[in-house]
């Protein structure tokens, strides 16, 4: 197998749907060993069968984000299975309480969003980066939002994404000089899972989301790999500390 990621070993969370898993299977088309994890067992073996099914390099590894047990035991166990980390995308995340307003939001939503969305991705991060140190580097991408960048409705969703922006800024200035590069991705809509779900419930949102986009429509799952894999590439080695709209020119306007 030939492709950009050939031999390099990347772990990403929440890789059993949507975003995680079409950079899950872009990585390994590109030769990359890929560790799938995430909280779903099932969602996750289904990513690495297609993987594998495609002569594709991947094992699957059930971890919460919110346990820092289990993400310490997923960077390990990379370590013990591929013999090092050279990049981790940080991509599991929830919605949250949709449509609730600051003063309605409930304080158990507040603290599963939080939770998973912005102290997930530290916990991840600080493995990782254990690890990449070991090494002498690595690159980590983490999946903020345009949220991340400007308000919105949700209220809980919004404040971790800005969080994994500022935790991406400072992460990055930590360790830039010790062949660490840390960055952010910020996606407009896109087409998975999480964004179905609400087109499923309500059909009328769906033009709505499309016209958010200057492009005039939503984005799709590989179109943000396209970025992560850059992201975490050679090509992208004087980048470190940005946030990276990839939002059909949502954020332009
Ligand atoms: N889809 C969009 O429009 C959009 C836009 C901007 C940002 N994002 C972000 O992209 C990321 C991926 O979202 P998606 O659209 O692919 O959603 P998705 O719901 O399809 O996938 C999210 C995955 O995260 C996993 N997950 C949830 N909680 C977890 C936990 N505690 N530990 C480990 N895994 C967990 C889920 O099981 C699921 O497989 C999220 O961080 C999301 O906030 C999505």
């Amino acid at each position: 197998m030939k492709g950009k990621m050939l031999g390099k070993v990347v772990l990403i969370t929440g890789g059993g749907s949507g975003i995680g898993r079409t950079t899950a299977i872009v990585f390994a088309r590109e030769g990359g060993k890929v560790v799938v994890t995430d909280i779903d067992s099932d969602g996750g073996g289904q990513t690495v069968q297609s993987i594998k099914k495609s002569g594709g390099d991947a094992f699957f590894q059930k971890l919460d984000v919110t346990n820092a047990q289990n993400v310490q035991t997923a960077v390990d166990k990379t370590v013990q299975i591929y013999g090092r980390l050279d990049y981790a995308f940080n991509n599991a995340g929830i919605i949250g309480a949709a449509d609730i307003l600051v003063g309605d939001y409930p304080e158990k939503s507040w603290d599963m969003v939080i939770d998973i969305n912005l102290k997930g991705v530290w916990l991840c991060m600080k493995y990782e980066i254990q690890q990449m140190l070991k090494q002498g580097g690595g690159a980590i991408v983490n999946t903020a939002s345009v949220y991340g960048l400007v308000g919105g409705i949700n209220a809980g969703y919004v404040a971790a994404k800005h969080g994994v922006v500022g935790l991406t800024k400072s992460g990055a200035l930590n360790y830039a000089d010790k062949g660490i590069r840390i960055n952010a991705v910020c996606p407009g809509f896109i087409r998975t899972p999480m964004v179905e779900k609400f087109i499923e419930e309500k059909p009328e949102t769906e033009k709505e989301f499309n016209t958010l986009h200057p492009i005039g429509r939503m984005g799709q799952p590989d179109e943000i790999a396209a970025a992560v894999i850059w992201l975490c590439s050679d090509s992208a080695s004087f980048v470190t500390g940005q946030a990276i709209n990839v939002d059909g020119g949502f954020l332009a306007q």
